[in-house]
């Protein structure tokens, strides 16, 4: 079966069990899927059950879409995102966006746990993400394209909404909380980065570092979604901090800032048009 009719399968499917047309996407990173469980009247379908999805591996990931109300819009969320690392093929890390588009929706949310480089974030600080350096060695673009997906060589230079980010950060203001902004580095994993390697990404112009997003994004600007990208600092990076770094310090950072991260979301989502 062709790629595109497999899409097809997946939405169909999903189109006939759920209750309503969603408005914004939502991908929710490490640690942070607990913020699932603040959408209104959910509707939950494990990934296992979605024809054709991929199923999620990773500890703190639930591996399921949420669908409901959150922020007064129809939202879907994926609890648990594929990573490069685990060992899937780009094309399924993004197949969830191609889904997303195909169900309709026209805004995706990306967020994710990623370890701070600008000497001036602190760990548990949200970052606005206004542009990323895709250094996992690939992309999920290589092969041949499909027209009616989006263009051969699409535009990246406004791979995150200046719109989307205006709104964040006077929203973000109006909470009366800080929100830092930074370029991400995407980077393959799944070890963390070494001293040096932090001390590289620094000079090319990065803020932070992390396992995710930029496959996601890319496929999304390719669809011409519309993306906002929140990364949660739950670390200083390698070699900048004051421990060595472990996934259970990621995990415990992000769960301490859920709830500023949570009322951030909901509020961005309740102001967009
Ligand atoms: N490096 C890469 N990915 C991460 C980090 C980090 O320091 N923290 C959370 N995700």
């Amino acid at each position: 079966m062709d790629f595109q009719s497999k899409l097809q399968e997946t939405a169909s499917f999903l189109d006939q069990i759920k209750k309503a047309k969603p408005r914004v996407g939502l991908i929710l990173g490490s640690g942070l899927g607990v913020l699932a469980e603040e959408i209104a009247n959910p509707q939950k379908v494990p990934y296992r059950e979605i024809p054709h999805f991929p199923v999620s591996t990773v500890e703190g990931h639930a591996g399921q879409l949420v669908w409901g109300q959150l922020g007064g819009k129809t939202v879907v969320a994926m609890q648990g995102r594929f990573h490069y690392y685990e060992g899937y093929e780009l094309e399924e890390v993004t197949y969830p966006v191609r889904v997303m588009h195909e169900l309709g929706l026209n805004t995706l949310l990306v967020t994710n746990a990623a370890g701070g480089i600008n000497p001036d974030f602190h760990a548990g600080d949200l970052m606005l993400i206004t542009d990323h350096i895709n250094l996992i060695g690939a992309n999920p673009l290589r092969g041949r394209n499909v027209a009616s997906q989006g263009a051969r060589f699409p535009d990246m230079t406004e791979a995150y909404s200046k719109e989307l980010r205006v709104l964040t950060e006077k929203t973000a203001e109006e909470l009366d909380y800080s929100l830092q902004k930074g370029v991400y580095a995407g980077v393959f994993g799944p070890s963390y980065e070494t001293p040096a390697e932090i001390k590289y990404l620094q000079t090319i112009g990065a803020d932070a570092v992390g396992m995710s997003t930029v496959p996601e994004v890319i496929v999304a600007g390719h669809a011409g979604l519309k993306v906002l990208g929140i990364s949660c600092i739950t670390n200083m990076a390698a070699g900048l901090g004051h421990a060595r770094l472990s996934h259970d310090e990621v995990m415990d950072t992000a769960d301490k800032t859920k709830a500023k991260f949570l009322s951030l979301v909901r509020e961005v989502i309740e102001k967009m048009v």
